[in-house]
C-alpha cells in the first residue's frame, strides 16, 4: 500500500529559524520543531485519546511500544497512562532521536524509555514483547504498512493492543476573511493538499483486519485550542511555512502573496502579531486488539444448551460444536482461527 508522506519531501522549511540549537537543521529537525510546536498547542486531547485505549487494553500494561515516535509526543502521553510501564520509542530519524534521549530523561519517564532508531519500512526492531503498540501519524508514512501491522500483531502478547492515530483533518488557523487578499485562503490550501495527497491515509479497519486484528473500537477526536494560545502563532507560521513549500509553483499568485505576508516576521499581517487565529482539527484514532488463543476463550462458562450436553465422539462433530459454542459466545472470530489456523504464539519478539 503506497502512501503518500509529502512531510518527508524536500519542501524547503521556513520554520528552520526556530531550531532549539541555533544550527541550520536539516529537514528532520524542522519537522521536529513542528511537531513539539502541535504538541505544545493541541497536545492536551492525547490524554482522552490513551484514556479510551485504557479501556481496551490489558490490565497493568508493561511494555509499550511507540511507532514513529517523533519528539515523544505519544511516549510522555502513554508514560502518563501506564505509570507502570516500560517505553519503547521506535523512530528512524536521528533528529527525532536526540529529541527522544532528551524526553527520556524527564521526570515522570526518567529509567523508564529506551529509545530505537530504526527504520520500520527494513526488519521489525527488537522491540520484545509489547502489551500495547501506538502509531500516530506515522503508519500512513510507512512503504509496507501491510507488513508492519504483522510485525506489529506477532510483536503483541495475545490480548495486547495496537493504538493507531491519525490527523483526519489538518489544522486550521485562520478565520475566512483575513482582512487581506482573496477571503478562504486556507480552505484553498487544504483543497491542494488534499489534491496532492497531503497526510492521505485510508481507514485502517481493513489492512488490520487482514494482519490479524480485532478492531475493539473507532473514534474521533475533536481538537480545538480557543482562545489560541501564545504559542499558536509560532504554530501556525511553522505550519504554514511547510505548506506554503509543498505547494510552491501550484498557488494563485495573489494567494501566494496573501500567504507571504501571513509568513513574515513583521508586519501587520504576519501570524506572529495576530490576534484572530483559532486552532482545531481532528484525529481518528482505531485501538485493534492481538485476539487472544482460543484456550484462553471462556468456553467452559458458554451456556449449555441441552443439545450439548453430550460430547459427540468425532473430531469434526465436536470441532463444529466448539465452533458453534464460540459464535453463541460471540467470538467467531476465535472460532475459525481455532478451525483453520494454528493458534497464536504466546509472545513474539526477541
Ligand atoms: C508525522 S510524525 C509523527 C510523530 C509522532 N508519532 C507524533 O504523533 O507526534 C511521523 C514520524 O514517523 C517517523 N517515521 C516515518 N517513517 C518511518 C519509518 N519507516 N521508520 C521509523 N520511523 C518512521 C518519522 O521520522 C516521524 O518522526
Amino acid at each position: 500500500m503506497a502512501h503518500d508522506h509529502p512531510q518527508h519531501s524536500d519542501a524547503r522549511d521556513h520554520a528552520h529559524d526556530h531550531a532549539h540549537d541555533g544550527t541550520h537543521p536539516d529537514h528532520d529537525a524542522g519537522l521536529a520543531d513542528l511537531l513539539d510546536l502541535d504538541a505544545e498547542v493541541l497536545g492536551a486531547y492525547l490524554d482522552e485519546v490513551t484514556a479510551w485505549a485504557a479501556q481496551h487494553a490489558p490490565d497493568d500494561p508493561r511494555r509499550v511500544v511507540d511507532l514513529g515516535a517523533g519528539t515523544g509526543t505519544g511516549t510522555r502521553a502513554l508514560g502518563r497512562r501506564f505509570a507502570a510501564a516500560r517505553l519503547v520509542a521506535v523512530d528512524r530519524s536521528e533528529a527525532m532521536a536526540q529529541r527522544l534521549r532528551i524526553a527520556a530523561d524527564e521526570p515522570g519517564l526518567a529509567g523508564r524509555v529506551e529509545v530505537v532508531l530504526a527504520d520500520l519500512d527494513g526488519v521489525w526492531p527488537k522491540v520484545g514483547a509489547v502489551d500495547v503498540a501506538w502509531a500516530a501519524s506515522s503508519l500512513h508514512e510507512l512503504a509496507d504498512p501491510d507488513r508492519v501491522l504483522r510485525d506489529v500483531h506477532a510483536a503483541l502478547r495475545p490480548g495486547g493492543l495496537l493504538v493507531v492515530v491519525e490527523m483526519d483533518t489538518l489544522p486550521r488557523f485562520l478565520p475566512d476573511d483575513l482582512g487581506t487578499g482573496r477571503p478562504g485562503l486556507e480552505t484553498r490550501l487544504h483543497d491542494a493538499l488534499a489534491r496532492a495527497g497531503w497526510n492521505a491515509h485510508p481507514d485502517w479497519q481493513p489492512a488490520l483486519e487482514q494482519a490479524g486484528f480485532e478492531v475493539a473500537a473507532r473514534r474521533t477526536f475533536t481538537l480545538d485550542a480557543s482562545p489560541a494560545p501564545a504559542r499558536a502563532g509560532r504554530y501556525a507560521r511553522a505550519y504554514l511555512s511547510r505548506v506554503r513549500g509543498a505547494l510552491d509553483g501550484q498557488l494563485a499568485a495573489d494567494d501566494r502573496d496573501t500567504l507571504d505576508r501571513l509568513l513574515a516576521h513583521d508586519g501587520p499581517d504576519s501570524l506572529l502579531r495576530r490576534r484572530d487565529l483559532v486552532v482545531s482539527g481532528t484525529r481518528t484514532a482505531w485501538a485493534a486488539r492481538r485476539p487472544l488463543p482460543v484456550s484462553a476463550a471462556p468456553v467452559s462458562a458458554a451456556p449449555v444448551s441441552p443439545e450439548s450436553t453430550s460430547a459427540p465422539d468425532d473430531p469434526f462433530s465436536a470441532a463444529m460444536e466448539a465452533f458453534v459454542t464460540m459464535r453463541v459466545l460471540g467470538d467467531s472470530r476465535h472460532g475459525l482461527d481455532s478451525l483453520l489456523d494454528a493458534p497464536g504464539e504466546p509472545a513474539a519478539g526477541p
